[in-house]
């Protein structure tokens, strides 16, 4: 049984239709590369997976169970948890408060309950140092931060609350060389701890040296589905460009 069990998933915004029946899976300790051009559908199948957006058709399952009937947040309590490409942090908050929204931890004092501000500052610098992020403050506003810094940020609170499966959309877009260094070190780690990873990136060279498996997306359609030790550049490349027919033209040539 898959960690996450994607099946048929079709969705349309209006008259454009931008999934049209997509299977994709992600086991315990495995980490998937999900790649296309811009606007192959990508974030839109993920944000299915945690609930930002409905399916029109298909189902989604998380350890055999379908999870299409739960908001987010319940999808985030069982271990669903995505870096938005966006980042989609409370920019007048400090990090503490990002990593915890909506999940604050609380104390109960005489009767009355109090958000454990305490308990947050220290988990949050904990996962901070763990992540070797550097801030130049936890407690000033996020939005004040470089975007690597934020970027850190996002990622600090989809580790927090121990998930099953990681969605990272673009985690390394904002980021200088040594750090994005840092956040594939991360995802190894990740694989090492048996959680599940999705990579969303267009730096395919990060994708190749940090992935099992690639699974290409081409104009809403799953093209490819590759065998990262099998594959290289080139195949991926075309299956970006040209949908599974390049792959199978360009295997064919290699052939012979
Ligand atoms: N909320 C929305 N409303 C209308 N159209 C949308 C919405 N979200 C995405 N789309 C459309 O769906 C298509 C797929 O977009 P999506 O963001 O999933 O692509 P992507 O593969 O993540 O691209 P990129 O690599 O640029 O991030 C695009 O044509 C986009 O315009
Ligand atoms: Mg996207």
């Amino acid at each position: 049984m898959s960690l996450l069990a994607v099946t048929g998933i079709r969705k349309s915004f209006g008259p454009v239709d931008v999934l049209h029946g997509v299977d994709f899976k992600v086991d315990a300790g495995e980490v998937v590369g999900l790649v296309g051009d811009n606007g192959a559908g990508k974030s839109t199948l993920m944000k299915i997976v945690t609930g930002m957006y409905s399916a029109d058709a298909g189902d989604v399952a998380l350890e055999g169970e379908s999870i299409l009937g739960k908001t987010p947040g319940e999808r985030r309590a069982l271990g669903v948890e995505m870096i938005y490409q966006d980042l989609a942090l409370a920019r007048q908050q400090d990090v503490a408060a990002n990593i915890f929204l909506g999940r604050e931890p609380v104390r109960t004092l005489m009767g009355m309950k109090f958000v454990d501000r305490l308990t947050m500052k220290r988990q949050a610098q904990a996962m901070i140092d763990r992540l070797g992020a550097k801030l130049p403050a936890i407690n000033r506003p996020v939005g004040s931060f470089s975007g690597g810094q934020q970027q850190s940020v996002a990622i600090a609170r989809a580790l927090t609350f121990n998930p099953k499966i990681v969605i990272m959309d673009e985690p390394t877009a904002a980021l200088a060389v040594r750090e994005v260094q840092g956040v594939l070190d991360l995802i190894r780690q990740l694989r090492e701890e048996g959680i599940g990873v999705i990579l969303i990136s267009h730096r395919l060279n990060d994708v190749l040296s940090a992935t099992d498996r690639i699974v290409v997306l081409h104009h809403g359609r799953a093209a490819a589905n590759l065998t990262t030790a099998e594959t290289n550049m080139a195949e991926v490349v075309s299956a970006i460009v040209g949908g599974s027919d390049m792959v199978e033209a360009a295997a064919h040539e290699a052939r012979a």
